[in-house]
Parts: C-alpha cells; structure tokens; sequence
C-alpha cells in the first residue's frame, strides 16, 4: 500500500530548471535571484511593503527581534501552542517569552487573555497565524497601541493567508514568513519579512549579513553585531516559481480542508479546526477525544499508518519544555494549549491529493478512532 505523508512539496520541472539556471550562471549565493524574490514577495503580499529574504524564519524572527531592540529584561508575549521557534527567537536574544493559552477551535492566540499578560517589562506582542489562519489581529493591534508595544506577527504558516480582506504582511508591520518544505511555498529552508519602516528594513539587512555596511565608495563599516542569514539564489529561484504557483497550491489546499470538514463534522470525538475567510491551509489538524476513544495517540497513528496514513503532531504546548518550565510555567497553566498538545493529530494536506485520498483519510480515521477497530 503506498504511504500518504501529511505533507509533501510540490516540486516541478519549472523549479528544476531555475537551479540549473543558477548552478550554470557562476553566481550561486545571494544575489540578483534574492532580489528578485525580494521584489515578487512585496508585490504579492501588496499594502505597499518591502520584502527581505533570510534563510529561515526562525532567522527573520530573530532579525526583527534583534532590529527592535528587545533584548535582555523585555519580554514578549507568545501563544502557548506554537512550534517551539516561536518562544525559542525571544530567548536568543535575551528576551522572557509570556505565554497566552490559544483557542481550541482557531489554535491561536486568545486576544482577550493578553491584556492580563501586559506589564512594565513586556515590548512586543508575537501572534502566530496558527495552520494558516490568521489570529485575531485587531484587537493585538488595538493593546500593542495602547500600550506602546511592537506587533511581529509569525507568520511562518501564513504566506498567503488573507485578514480582513489584505494579505498577511501587507500593514507595514514587521511580519515573518517560513519556506521550510513543509510550507504553502518553498525555498527548501528559507524564510522573508515584510515591513515598511526604511530605518528598520536597513538594520535588518545589517543583521542579515554580518553587521556590514558600506559608504558610497563601498567602504566597508561594521558598527553593531550581525550574523550569517542570507538566502542563497538556488533557493531564491525555487521560492520565484514557488511563489507564482502559490495562489493555485492554496486554491487547492481550501478545497481538500473544505471536504474534510465536511465529511469529518459527524464523527464523533473529533475538535475540528475552525474555517475562516483568507485560510490558507497549511496544515489540517485535528483534535482526537482519547478519553472518549480508549486508545492513546500513538495507537490511533499506528493504526493509521497501517492503512497507508502519515500523521504528524502539531504542536506540544511549548510551556511543558523543560527549558519553559525552567522559567517558571507549570502544567496546567495553559489547559487548551495542553490539550492540543496531547490531542492533536495533523492528517495529510498538499496540493497533489486527491478527492480520494481524503475520502480514504476520512474512513481510515473513523475507523481507526473506534474501539472495535483491529
Ligand atoms: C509558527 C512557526 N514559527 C517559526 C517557524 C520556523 O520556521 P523556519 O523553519 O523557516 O525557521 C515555524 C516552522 O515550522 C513555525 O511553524
């Protein structure tokens, strides 16, 4: 029986081309290919908003962190449920993670809890765009304005993502994106900001590569520390046709989410994820009633597995890490985001799936949640 992972690149003959096209030109690093993507990110996020590439968004995140000035003695509130780069970027750079629970529909973060979480200390707020949904922006926007906080959404999920009818990334905000391979679009790693401020943008670019600046002469400054995060242009000419094929990829993504909502809403000890205008699907997660079921998760993903279906657990609740739990969060501080975290069980989602393997997912986890399964 052939395996459905639950994600897998979609790849051509097109993105073949553009590497040996950069692997012939002699210049196989960040250049005019970087630029390029640079430009075509901007445009297709709009609002008017510059891009810059990195080699991961984990990198991006860090960079903007690094570029506001929150370091040591800041804090930044985070979702308790989020893959852990989200908590692990604030403390790379000195910085206190806060957690807020999520909500157990959206999995993001709960807007109305992060009033509580506010004080003297905090400089930014971080909501992640959990599956490709975006969080709940206006109020995060509305306390980060009454507060004098920074917003840097991770939107590490979220290319393409729409929030009140503008692409994610398109209000100047400083906003982070993924091309990891198990992303809507790919660079094989890579990761982009978009933002608007020219001063913060700079500074960006500094921290990008080395803290190097030049004069118009091309002389060589470096004033503050910057590290090695630049994109090379074999990854940059993937993300070009990646990002002209992202539409479609997300088009299809909507369709296969929409039939297994629609198919899953009656089987029973199922938490569905929630829908919304501008979802872009990135994943397909849903939460499973162990109690209710009588097995354990790795019982329901062998049995799965036996029939052909991968599964992936996105995400623990990042507050049980020991390193979190070190900084003081205890079980039972976050009670959704724990549950998501035991619950939890991504089922495959990528463009090239059929009707009919959603159809098979469907059946396979019905009957692999139900006690007389073999
Ligand atoms: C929410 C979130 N933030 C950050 C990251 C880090 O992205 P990257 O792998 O590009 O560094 C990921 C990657 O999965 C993510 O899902």
């Amino acid at each position: 029986m052939s395996m459905l992972p639950f994600t897998r690149p979609t790849l051509g003959e097109e993105e073949l081309q553009s590497v040996r096209e950069v692997l012939e030109s002699g210049w196989i690093t960040t250049g005019p290919k970087a630029k390029a993507l640079e430009e075509a990110i901007a445009a297709y996020v709009g609002g008017g908003v510059q891009a810059r590439v990195f080699n991961s968004a984990t990198s991006a995140l860090e960079a903007c962190l690094f570029a506001a000035g929150v370091g040591p003695g800041d804090e930044v509130i985070v979702p308790a449920m989020s893959f852990v780069a989200t908590a692990n970027v604030v403390v790379r750079v000195g910085a206190r993670p806060v957690f807020v629970d999520v909500d157990l529909n959206s999995r993001n973060i709960r807007a109305d809890r992060v009033g509580k979480a506010i004080n003297s200390r905090t400089r930014a707020i971080m909501p992640v765009h959990f599956a490709g949904l975006a969080a709940d922006l206006d109020p995060l926007y509305a306390l980060a304005g009454q507060h004098g906080l920074l917003v840097i959404e991770d939107a590490a999920q979220a290319i393409g993502t729409e929030h009140a009818g503008h692409k994610v990334g398109a209000n100047g905000n400083p906003v982070c994106f993924s091309f990891h391979p198990n992303k809507n679009m790919t660079t094989i790693e890579g990761g982009a900001v978009t933002a608007t401020d020219p001063a913060f943008l700079q500074r960006l670019e500094r921290i990008r590569f080395h803290g190097i600046e030049r004069d118009a002469d091309g002389n060589m400054d470096v004033k503050a520390w910057g590290g090695k995060m630049n994109l090379p242009d074999v990854n940059s000419a993937i993300g070009l046709i990646q990002l002209s094929k992202l539409d479609g990829f997300n088009a299809r993504r909507r369709e296969l989410a929409s039939r297994y909502l629609q198919r899953l809403a009656n089987v029973p000890h199922l938490v569905l994820p929630a829908d919304g205008p501008g979802h872009s699907w990135h994943m397909f997660c849903v939460c499973v009633d162990l109690n209710a079921t009588g097995l354990t998760r790795p019982q329901i993903q062998a049995r799965l597995e036996k029939q052909g279906v991968g599964t992936g657990t996105h995400y623990p609740a990042m507050t049980l890490f020991s390193l979190y739990r070190d900084l003081g969060n205890a079980p039972g501080d976050f009670p959704v985001a724990e549950r998501i975290g035991r619950e939890t069980l991504t089922l495959p989602l990528f463009p090239t799936m059929t009707e009919a393997d959603v159809d098979h997912v469907c059946d396979a986890l019905q009957q692999s949640i139900s006690s007389e399964a073999a």
